[in-house]
């Protein structure tokens, strides 16, 4: 049996308070939610993903006030960045209160909360009296969902439900961060861009993001990846490590004319970093099942969400 698809708040809530797990929308990407304050409601979405227990998972939240129940403190930092972009794609870390297994965190004393930005989402949240664990909906170390679909081919067998919330419009998922001391740091980049946090945080930034290490949690290397091999550059070192009939061109803008335009895809006619983000995803899981043997992906400018997106195809990139 495969997970039905469908619009019905009512039918999520009764699987979610049955302590099933279900495909949820968000603006980022979909997640594989379950009950967050029971352990072992946790335990099935590990083992849904075939995640391992030390990468830790996030809770999302349907009202500020159950921050408060969920944490022993908001620096003020994080609590400033909530209030200019929650609901949205911001994800924060915060001292956790012994309500929540230590699963969720991977025995970390920090949790990961979130308010999502979807209106189907939000009123499901704000509906049950609990917040959901969710990571993203696909198998560990596989691209993100974007789409009900997206789930169902790859989970369809292991859940009954997806709440189809739309493809979604962000596209990448949240922007992590928490303090360290005085610092403001970013665990991941994703959604929210650093001149977004900028707008707001006016004190010292340090990015930790990239590792290979299980014991840095987040920040796992070989991420996002398809099966297909992907090679990370600009046109003129991709083009040069020569040309095959089978090779695909994940382009920015244009389309290259040194190569045969059939296997092209064009993330933003325009430009536009949030289009590419938005379509980055569903173009990669295309271009994987597409008839071509490897992808080569043009980097973008690293300013906006071109410094999120060209994290998410180095990562993709690394084996
Ligand atoms: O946009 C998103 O954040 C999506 C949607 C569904 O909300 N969720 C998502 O979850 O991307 P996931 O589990 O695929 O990625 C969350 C990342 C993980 O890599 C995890 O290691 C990190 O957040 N994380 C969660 N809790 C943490 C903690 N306590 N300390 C450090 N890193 C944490
Ligand atoms: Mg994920």
């Amino acid at each position: 049996m495969l997970a039905d698809i469908g619009s019905d708040i009512e039918r999520a809530k009764n699987h979610l308070i049955a302590n099933e797990i279900i495909g949820l929308p968000t603006e980022t990407v979909y997640g594989l939610a379950g009950n967050g304050l029971k352990a072992e409601v946790v335990a099935k979405i590990f083992a849904i993903k075939n995640r391992p227990f030390f990468d830790p998972l996030i809770l999302h939240i349907g009202d500020y006030s159950q921050l408060t129940s969920l944490a022993t403190e908001v620096p003020k930092p994080l609590n400033d960045l909530v209030k200019a972009f929650w609901p949205g794609p911001l994800t924060i870390l915060i001292p956790k209160r012994d309500i929540i297994p230590d699963i969720v965190t991977s025995g970390l004393p920090r949790v990961a909360v979130r308010m999502p930005d979807h209106p189907l989402t939000l009123a499901l949240l704000t509906s049950i009296p609990f917040p959901l664990a969710a990571p993203s909906a696909n198998p560990f170390g596989y691209i993100s969902p974007t789409t009900p679909d997206h789930v169902v081919k790859q989970l369809g067998v292991k859940i009954p439900f997806v709440l189809d919330g739309g493809r979604c419009q962000i596209g990448i998922e949240s922007t992590i961060v928490g303090m360290e001391l005085d610092d403001l740091v970013i665990y991941r980049l994703g959604g929210l861009s650093l001149e977004n946090i900028r707008s707001v945080y006016k004190g010292n930034i340090k990015m930790n993001v990239s590792s290979s290490h299980p014991e840095s949690p987040g920040m796992i290397l070989s991420h996002y990846a398809p099966k297909k091999p992907l090679y990370l550059g600009d046109k003129e070192t991709l083009l040069s490590l020569g040309q095959h009939k089978k090779a695909a061109v994940l382009c920015f803008k244009e389309r290259w004319s040194e190569m045969d335009t059939k296997n092209q895809w064009v993330l933003s006619e325009s430009g536009d970093y949030e289009e590419s983000a938005h379509r980055l995803f569903s173009f990669l899981r295309e271009m994987d099942e597409a008839d071509i043997s490897h992808i080569l992906a043009e980097k973008l400018p690293d300013e906006g969400l071109g410094i999120a997106i060209n994290d998410r195809l180095y990562r993709a990139s690394q084996k």
